[in-house]
C-alpha cells in the first residue's frame, strides 16, 4: 500500500465519521506521520506552529480511533491503516462498513445492522475467525512505514517459503536498502500460512540458549491453551519445528559475527549457532528460518539450485518509479534533476530519504547540493555506513580503498598488483566483500557504487 492509497483510505474513514474530507493541515499531519516525521518537521514543512500540528494530530487520532474501534496514535497509525486495508481489501470505505457489519464471526453469516463505531470489530476481533492454532509473537517486529514496489522480491520470498517450503533463507544487503521493511511486508502477507510466527531482533547480548528457551516456553504456553494439558514436557526446539509449521525471523544477524574478520565468522560466544543452523538446514522439519542482516553465516552457500531448501536473496536498490515516489513524498519537486540523485544513491531508500531531507531542510536545489558532481553525504548516512564498514578486516579495507581510487572497474590481477594482497587471499577478500554487498561485479571486474566511493575517499 503506498502513501497515496493510505491517505485516500484515511480520508474515507474521516469522511465516514465527520462528513468532511481531510483539510490541508490534517493531510499534511497524516502524510508527515506516515513518513515518520516529527511534529516539529511537519510544522516546519507546513509553515505553521508545532502546537497547531499537535492539536490537529490529536483530533485526527481521536476520529480514527472512534471510527476503527481501536486506539490510534501517531506511533501506530501507519500499521492500523495497513491492517485495516489488509483485512478488508476493499477500496471504498462505505462498502467496508457493510462488509464489517456482515462479518461472519461464529461460522454463521450474521446479517447485522450497521454496528455502532465502538462495537465495530477491529482486526483483533477479525482474527478470531482464524484457527486458534495461529500463534504470532511479533512484538519485536518494527512498524512498517510507506512501502513501495518490491513485488518481485515479495513473490520470490513467498514462493520459497510457501510453495517450496524452504527451511533456511538469508536476506542480505547493504545498510538501509530495505531488508527489514521487506520482511515486515512479507510477514504481513503470509503470516497466516504458518501456525507460529516469531520475530526476534538480535543484539550484542543475544544468546542461543536463551532464545531456544524462550521459544520453547512460547510453544508450551500455547499448547496448554489449546489442549488444556497440564503436564507437557520440554522437547528440544527442533521437535517443535517438526511438529508445527513455524516462521522464525531473525533480524540483524550480523551481531552474531566477528568484526575485523572476513564476513560471517561466528563470535566465540555465538559458535553454537553453527550447529543449530546446520540442524535447521539438514534435518527434516516443516518450519522456515529467515535470517536478515549485513552478513550471513559463511557456511551458507550463496549459489543454490532452484529447488534447494536453502536460499539467499541479495536485496538491491528500489526501481526508478519507487525512487521518484520517495522524492515526491519528501517534497522534492525538481523532476528534471531526479536522475542525478537516482544515479548517485542507487535506489537505496535510506540514502534517498537522507538526501531528500537535507534538501528540504536547507531549502536548496538538487544541482546546488550536487555541485562539481560530488555526491553529498549527510551525517546520518555516514553514521550507518561507518557502522557497516567498521566491521571489515584489514585486507578488506585495503581493497575498498583501492577500489575507491579507481574510476573504472578493475580486475583481480590489477587489484593484486596494486594492493600487495596475495592473489590467493584476494579471492577470499573479494568473495567476502561481495557477500557484504559492498562491491559491485561485472564479469571479473569490480567497482564501488558512488556513495561508497565518495565516503571512502573522504576518509582517505
Ligand atoms: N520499499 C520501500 N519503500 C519505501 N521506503 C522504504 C522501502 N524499503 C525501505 N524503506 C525505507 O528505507 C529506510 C531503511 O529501510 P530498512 O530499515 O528496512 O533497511 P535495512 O536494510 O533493514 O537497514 P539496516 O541494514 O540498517 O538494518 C526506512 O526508512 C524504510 O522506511
Ligand atoms: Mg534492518
Amino acid at each position: 500500500m503506498n502513501l497515496k492509497e493510505m491517505l485516500k483510505l484515511a480520508d474515507e474513514i474521516v469522511f465516514a465519521k465527520t462528513g468532511q474530507h481531510l483539510d490541508d493541515l490534517q493531510e499534511a499531519v497524516l502524510r508527515g506521520t506516515l513518513q515518520r516525521e516529527t511534529y516539529k518537521q511537519i510544522a516546519k514543512n507546513f509553515d505553521c506552529s508545532e502546537s497547531s500540528v499537535r492539536k490537529v494530530g490529536a483530533e485526527l487520532w481521536e476520529i480514527l480511533s472512534a471510527e476503527l474501534g481501536e486506539e490510534v496514535s501517531k506511533s501506530n497509525v501507519c500499521s492500523v491503516i495497513h491492517r485495516f486495508k489488509g483485512y478488508n481489501n476493499v477500496s471504498n470505505f462505505a462498502q467496508n462498513k457493510i462488509a464489517i457489519a456482515n462479518f461472519n464471526i461464529c461460522g454463521e453469516a450474521t446479517q447485522q445492522p450497521d454496528l455502532p463505531n465502538s462495537h465495530r470489530p477491529n482486526e483483533e476481533t477479525v482474527n478470531k475467525k482464524q484457527p486458534e492454532t495461529l500463534h504470532h509473537d511479533l512484538s519485536e517486529m518494527p512498524e512498517l512505514g510507506v512501502f513501495y514496489s518490491r513485488t518481485r522480491e515479495l513473490d520470490t520470498l513467498t514462493t520459497w517459503m510457501v510453495q517450496q517450503r524452504c527451511r533456511l533463507i538469508a536476506l542480505t544487503g547493504i545498510c538501509g536498502i530495505g531488508k527489514t521493511s521487506l520482511a515486515v511486508q512479507l510477514v504481513q502477507q503470509i503470516k497466516d500460512d504458518f501456525e507460529y510466527v516469531i520475530w526476534r531482533t538480535i543484539d550484542a547480548s543475544h544468546r542461543l540458549e536463551e532464545f531456544q528457551h524462550e521459544l520453547i516456553q512460547f510453544f508450551l504456553q500455547s499448547e496448554k491453551l489449546d489442549s488444556s494439558a497440564t503436564n507437557r514436557k520440554h522437547l528440544p526446539l527442533i521437535k517443535y519445528l517438526q511438529k508445527y509449521r513455524c516462521l522464525i525471523i531473525l533480524d540483524d544477524v550480523h551481531h552474531l559475527f566477528c568484526s575485523g574478520e572476513l564476513a560471517g565468522k561466528y563470535k566465540p560466544e555465538h559458535e553454537e549457532y553453527r550447529s543449530f543452523l546446520k540442524q535447521i538446514e539438514k534435518l527434516s522439519h516443516q518450519s522456515c528460518f529467515l535470517l536478515i542482516g549485513w552478513e550471513q553465516p559463511r557456511e551458507l552457500t550463496q549459489i543454490t539450485c532452484e529447488n534447494s531448501p536453502i536460499q539467499t536473496l541479495q536485496l538491491m536498490g528500489l526501481d526508478v518509479e519507487s525512487t521518484v515516489q520517495i522524492f515526491k513524498d519528501d517534497g522534492l519537486r525538481e523532476i528534471d534533476h531526479y536522475s542525478m540523485l537516482i544515479q548517485g544513491y542507487q535506489g537505496n531508500p535510506f540514502w534517498l530519504k537522507s538526501v531528500a531531507n537535507i534538501i528540504q531542510d536547507l531549502g536548496i536545489s538538487i544541482p546546488d547540493l550536487l555541485q562539481n558532481d560530488t555526491l553529498f553525504l549527510a551525517e546520518d548516512l555516514k553514521d550507518v555506513l561507518e557502522q557497516q564498514l567498521s566491521r571489515l578486516s584489514a585486507q578488506e579495507n585495503v581493497v575498498m580503498s583501492l577500489l575507491a581510487k579507481e574510476i573504472e572497474p578493475i580486475n583481480l590481477v590489477n587489484l593484486a598488483e596494486n594492493s600487495e594482497v596475495m592473489l590467493s587471499n584476494l579471492f577470499n577478500v573479494i568473495q567476502s566483500l561481495l557477500r557484504r554487498c559492498l562491491i559491485q561485479q561485472e564479469g571479473s571486474f569490480y567497482f564501488l557504487q558512488p556513495v561508497l566511493r565518495e565516503y571512502i575517499r573522504t576518509k582517505l
